[in-house]
């Protein structure tokens, strides 16, 4: 089976590649390098001791899109390509725009081309899909209203794999939506490290505070309807999202029939920022100044995820505590500090 990982070396698609390469499969990785290093593809290497064909390429190119999957006759594509920042996308729309959708779009009109018995997509998608929650937990059929930029290419994502795999044959896909992935693959090679400086998410930032390299954390907003007055969140660890992956990936190769599925991938539990930093603190023994600051713009007081239709189809569930997720984000920040 001819597998295409795009976005493969970044940071869920590098955790999820190693999974899938450890459970014995070929696969072809692409990247090119936006918001992650040639260096990920070493470490994968290392971890896996296999040797990796990697492609660096631009899921904008129609052409180039095409022709690779053409050349390397591909079937399944795992599709994690894609920018991120829900600010950066309030800013730049129209380049969120070309990147999350006309890039998938390639990546789905090039995979219905191909002359073949099953064509299987597997797309990242994200839980700010649902936008302000009417009711929680978010079930899958909770009304779609995604509030930011970044969201609304999600969504446009999803609608038109829908119609696709539904208005073609061979088709079996599935949108993940993903919660808050957080902590680092077992080995504390492959962790969320972005590129710029201040990162936006919580746990990048507060390893960045706990190693030195910035002086506090700022909570935004301590006023929230929530237990602790700070927003309440769905965290995920990084390996229990990247054997979703996998589950998901089982689940539609023992289908026979055509399929289309969207399916939250979260631990169904929420936590507050108070909680993750304190738990943090206590796991690592280490102290994390912060200081709370006024609410960030488009924030969502609380949500989390309705588990059941992951558990029910998938037979997937996560297994690693908030501990360890916090515990294996500081041994990531900690190698990574080690290697500079
Ligand atoms: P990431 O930035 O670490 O990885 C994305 C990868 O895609 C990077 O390696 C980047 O270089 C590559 N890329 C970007 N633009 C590209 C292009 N035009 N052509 C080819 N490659 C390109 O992000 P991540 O956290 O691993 O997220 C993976 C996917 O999951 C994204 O689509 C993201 O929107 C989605 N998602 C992430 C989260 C999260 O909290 N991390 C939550 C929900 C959904
Ligand atoms: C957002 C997006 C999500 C996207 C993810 C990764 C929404 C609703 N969610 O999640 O779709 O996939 O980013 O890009 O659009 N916080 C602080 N201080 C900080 C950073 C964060 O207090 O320095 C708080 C935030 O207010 C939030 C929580 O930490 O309550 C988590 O924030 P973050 O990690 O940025 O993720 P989300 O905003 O939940």
């Amino acid at each position: 089976m001819n597998i295409l990982v795009t976005g493969a070396l970044g940071y869920i698609g590098s955790n999820t590649t190693i999974k899938l390469i450890e459970s014995g499969y070929k696969l072809y990785l692409l990247d090119n390098l936006h918001n992650s290093s040639i260096d990920t593809l070493n470490k994968i290497e290392k971890i896996t001791k296999k040797k990796q064909t990697f492609i660096e390429a631009d899921i904008r190119d129609h052409n180039e899109i095409n022709n690779i999957l053409k050349k390397y006759k591909i079937e399944t594509i795992f599709h994690f390509a894609g920018l991120k920042s829900v600010k950066e996308s309030e800013n730049s729309p129209e380049k969120y725009f070309e990147v999350n959708f006309e890039g998938s779009k390639n990546l789905i009109d090039g995979l219905n081309l191909q002359k073949i018995k099953k064509k299987i997509f597997i797309f990242s998608s994200s839980a700010c899909v649902y936008g302000n929650p009417k009711k929680l937990p978010y079930k899958e059929d909770h009304p779609l209203s995604p509030e930011n930029a970044y969201g609304k290419t999600k969504l446009k994502v999803e609608l038109y794999l829908k119609q696709t795999s539904l208005s073609n044959t061979n088709w079996q896909a599935i949108a993940l939506r993903y919660f808050n992935p957080i902590g680092a693959h077992s080995s504390g090679f492959l962790g969320d490290n972005p590129l710029n400086d201040t990162p936006e998410n919580l746990m990048p930032y507060i390893s960045r505070v706990a190693l030195g390299k910035l002086t506090h954390l700022e909570i935004f907003g301590s006023d929230y309807d929530t237990n602790d007055g700070t927003p309440v969140r769905d965290y995920i660890h990084i390996e229990d999202l990247a054997e979703g992956h996998l589950a998901a990936f089982n689940f539609l190769k023992n289908k026979k029939n055509d399929v289309y599925e969207e399916i939250n991938l979260g631990k169904g539990k929420g936590y507050s920022v108070l909680e993750l930093v304190e738990t943090f603190q206590k796991i690592n023994k280490i102290n994390i100044p912060y200081e709370f600051s006024k609410r960030r713009l488009g924030d969502i007081s609380k949500y989390y995820a309705d588990v059941e239709k992951s558990k029910n189809l998938l037979g997937w569930k996560t297994k690693k505590t908030l501990e360890e997720m916090c515990k294996s984000s500081w041994e990531f920040e900690k190698k990574l500090k080690e290697n500079e």
